[in-house]
């Protein structure tokens, strides 16, 4: 194959160490510690402090935990394999920019497409759990939005458009638009009172735990355990948000690793200890509720202790949509800035020095998303979504060993392939617990994706001969 052949081939290539930083405009700000507040804080929320009751009454029962178990060994995997790629390709858009350069355009393009679900989806889903905590808290004070407006599009139940979830979509759309370190700031802060939640949830939870609870442990057997795992995985989802950040990382060959690593572990501890409490204070059918965690409080007469903590899981939940949102506009900026998307996406302005107009049109649809779409719905969508992902950049480790063997590599995954290959077994295997309209939602996604990118990212590919050509040509004629 010859040079351009090779070029516009549907598999051409990025090369790994060119490129990104030159057209590098990002500012270099962050630091290990701003990772891992970052990955916490895109860990930690509607997943734990929502998800985890219907989980129990529904799927698992007490054996809750050995669902955040499984799915939490799975992830481990994963994290291992984003953080060689984060190590080795340190540049926006994470797995996006990974397969761009193990498996070539149209794989990334793929990828990428999978990505805006699984941060735009999630995104959505965060703020609907939001909402849900938030209204509860809103009726303490004896305050009640019309009804009409208090959830997901849903005609027969008389709600149309879930509005406190698209309101705060709209406000971290705002926060992110005035510049990446102010944005980092406000979310320590969240990140630091959402762990003192959790760690009194613990504390105090412990001693009203009655271990009769946990009888019978397995109420729906291993399926319901497998079941719950592919739901709960929603709680571990953020970590790979954290290697969406590399152009704005100080030392990223060195720091991406400790924050994926180190925030994915801290929250592994977290939920498994807290699931136990939780399936432990209250009978696992009674936990099909909104706010489960405040519920456990309440269950047990600590009125002051549930409202504190429902305080606790709104500040919380709103660093995951911080840092979800966040991830979603670098990873469009990514792909704009290589030629796929829209250039609006990748138009850095103003002295915050972000992408303004992009972050602004993707926060109006996620708003718009969380506003018509159900919590339960949008969350299976961002599993399937990011299962996928971590499927491709787990392969992808192997692919890029192959064919990049001297790649200077800040962290290496042990024991490839067989980690690898264990976390794309095990992502696949959770995917296919989850519902046929979620499949069929995810297929009618990645059509859509690949008719946008013959029709517009194939030729403004920035790897495209024609349009180098054409770029050359208006520079000469312009001058
Ligand atoms: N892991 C994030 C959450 O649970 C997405 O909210």
């Amino acid at each position: 194959m010859n040079q351009n052949q090779k070029r516009s081939s549907l598999f051409r290539k990025k090369p790994i160490a060119t490129g990104d930083n030159e057209s590098n405009i990002l500012k270099r700000v962050l630091g290990p510690l701003d990772l891992m507040t970052l990955g916490v804080g895109a860990i930690i929320g509607t997943g734990i402090f929502v998800l985890t009751g219907v989980a129990a009454a529904t799927y698992a029962g007490p054996g809750l935990v050995l669902s955040f178990l499984l799915a939490g060994i799975i992830c481990a995997f994963a994290a291992l394999c984003y953080s060689e790629f984060a190590s080795s390709v340190p540049a926006s858009g994470s797995a996006y920019t990974y397969s761009y350069t193990a498996f070539g355009e149209v794989i990334a393009w793929i990828l990428g497409w999978d990505l805006i679900l699984e941060y735009g989806f999630a995104s959505a889903a965060v703020a609907s759990g939001w909402s849900g905590y938030f209204q509860t808290l809103l009726s303490g004070f004896g305050l009640q939005l019309p009804h009409a407006l208090t959830s997901a599009f849903s005609p027969e139940k008389g709600t149309y458009f879930d509005i406190t979830a698209a309101m705060i979509t709209l406000i971290i759309t705002f926060l992110l638009t005035r510049g990446v370190k102010e944005a980092a700031r406000a979310n320590g802060i969240m990140v630091a009172i959402k762990i003192i939640v959790v760690l009194i949830f613990i504390g105090v939870g412990v001693f009203y735990v009655q271990p009769d609870n946990w009888q019978p442990f397995l109420p729906f057997g291993i399926s319901g355990v497998t079941a719950g795992a592919a739901t709960v995985f929603f709680a571990y989802i953020g970590f790979d948000a954290v290697s969406t950040a590399a152009e704005e990382v100080k030392r990223p060959q060195r720091d991406l690793p400790i924050g994926i690593i180190a925030s994915l572990a801290i929250c592994t501890v977290l939920y498994i200890v807290v699931s136990l409490i939780l399936t432990g204070i209250v009978p696992y059918h009674m936990l099909n509720v909104s706010d489960p965690v405040a519920f456990a409080f309440e269950f047990v007469q600590l009125k002051g202790l549930s409202w504190i903590v429902s305080l606790g899981a709104i500040t919380g939940i709103t660093t995951v949509l911080l840092v979800m949102m966040y991830g979603q506009t670098r990873l469009l900026y990514s792909m704009s800035r290589d030629g796929l998307l829209s250039p609006v996406f990748s138009k850095v302005s103003g002295k915050s020095q972000t992408p303004a107009t992009g972050t602004w049109v993707a926060g109006i649809i996620v708003a718009l998303f969380s506003g018509f779409i159900s919590l339960g719905h949008l969350a299976e969508l961002t599993n399937i979504g990011t299962l996928f992902a971590f499927a491709v950049v787990s392969l992808g480790i192997i692919v890029l060993r192959k064919n990049n063997p001297e790649l200077k590599r800040g962290f290496r995954v042990p024991l490839v392939p067989l980690i690898p290959i264990l976390s794309a077994v095990g992502c696949m295997y959770l995917m296919t617990r989850l519902a046929a309209l979620t499949w069929i939602t995810f297929f009618g996604w990645l059509i859509i994706g690949l008719i946008i990118y013959f029709a517009y990212g194939r030729h403004h590919s920035h790897l495209n001969p024609a349009r180098r050509i054409s770029d050359t040509f208006k520079t000469t004629k312009g001058k």
